[in-house]
């Protein structure tokens, strides 16, 4: 089996991810600080699979961590998902958003070279595109200033990663720029795991109908979109994580010193109200929300235009919206 070290591996999209590579043939390895994720993480993806991973627990800012992991395993490609991605909280500590995304991404990139392991998956963001003029956004839409210090990681490590590249070092790489990843395995054996109050609109929608929030707020409804709340891109992480995979086996027939970027998206905007009128749909609840005022910085409406990885990849995804609701909520119910 192909060895591939997840860096983040413990985190939502990283766990997910390991399930469907495992399902196609290829054996992760993870190293997580567990900084946003609980160890218990290996349990659950053990009852999943029927496998132990492979896990360590360090700082993939530390070469010598990284060095030991390929001394005991002959790996193949790296999925980077390590890094921080509180918006709020990186506007507050940019330092620290800097030093683990991007410092992070240079040692992975000279460990990298060092080893001779050539592919590499990085998890990149729509947040790179802000508010784009045309919708829906392709790959070539240009990307903007950018609204955050955690956006801004994003685009540096990109520009980062064509630098690299174009230096000639042996590597192939994608960046993907997920839209919103929302949705759990359907075992509800892994999920989302928000500390503290969530920032995100499906965890916060979750936390509300099961009591630990007392209430949503729709931040505005008097925006140009058919009813006035925000549109974004809602993809099942199941969907996000088989995109990993199908990366994966498409790096190996690239030629040496490739780059190129893939939206991961569904192709459909939805608004807030759509998002929550999902949810109240498949639990059979009332959610309790509340109109409010616009969140400054919001984006107001994007999606994706998934053409190429569609072609490129033959990636699709096959979770509807209301399948995200239904996951979501049963992993939020086994976590109460
Ligand atoms: P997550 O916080 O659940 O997972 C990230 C994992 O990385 C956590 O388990 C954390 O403990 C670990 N980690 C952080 N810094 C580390 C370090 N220096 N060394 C080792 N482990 C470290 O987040 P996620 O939602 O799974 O996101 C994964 C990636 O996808 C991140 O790069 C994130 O920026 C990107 N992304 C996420 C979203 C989203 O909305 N979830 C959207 C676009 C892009
Ligand atoms: C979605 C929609 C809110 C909470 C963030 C990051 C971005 C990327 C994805 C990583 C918006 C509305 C939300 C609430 C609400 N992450 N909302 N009430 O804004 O698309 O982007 O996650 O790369 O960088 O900024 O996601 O989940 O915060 O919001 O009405 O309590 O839900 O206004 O329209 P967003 P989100």
């Amino acid at each position: 089996m192909k060895k591939i070290l997840i860096t983040g591996g413990a985190g939502y999209i990283g766990s997910h991810s390991a399930v469907e590579m495992l399902k196609a043939g290829m054996e992760p390895v993870i190293l997580d600080d567990l900084s946003n994720s609980d160890i218990k993480v290996l349990d659950r993806l053990e009852e999943i699979t029927g496998k132990r991973l492979a896990f360590y627990k360090g700082d993939c800012n530390d070469k010598s961590m990284l060095d030991s992991i390929a001394k005991e395993h002959k790996l193949e490609g790296v999925i980077h998902f390590a890094a921080f991605k509180a918006v709020g909280e990186s506007t507050a500590q940019p330092l620290k958003y800097y030093r683990n995304n991007v410092g992070s991404l240079v040692v992975l990139l000279e460990f990298m070279k060092e080893q001779g392991i050539k592919d590499l998956v990085f998890s990149s963001s729509c947040t790179v595109y802000g508010q784009p003029e045309v919708l829906p956004v392709t790959e070539s839409t240009p990307r903007q200033e950018a609204e955050s210090p955690y956006g801004n990681t994003k685009k540096i490590c990109e520009d980062i990663l064509v630098d690299f590249v174009k230096s000639k070092p042996g590597l192939r790489v994608v960046a993907l720029r997920y839209f919103n990843p929302v949705g759990a395995h359907t075992s509800a054996k892994i999920g989302e795991l928000p500390l503290g109050v969530p920032a995100n609109l499906v965890p916060f929608i979750t936390q509300t109908a099961a009591g630990i929030r007392e209430k949503l707020t729709v931040f505005g409804n008097d925006y140009d979109t058919p009813d006035g709340s925000c549109v974004r891109d809602y993809i099942h992480v199941v969907d996000l994580a088989d995109a990993h995979v199908k990366t994966l086996s498409f790096l190996q027939s690239q030629e040496d010193n490739f780059y190129d970027v893939f939206n991961v998206g569904t192709g459909n905007g939805n608004t807030v109200l759509e998002v929550i009128h999902a949810f109240e749909k498949v639990s059979g609840l009332k959610l309790n929300y509340v109109i409010g005022p616009r969140r400054p910085g919001d984006v107001v409406k994007t999606w994706a235009d998934t053409t190429k990885i569609n072609k490129v990849l033959g990636w699709k995804p096959n979770y509807s919206l209301e399948d995200s609701m239904r996951d979501s909520w049963n992993w939020q119910k086994g976590l109460a």
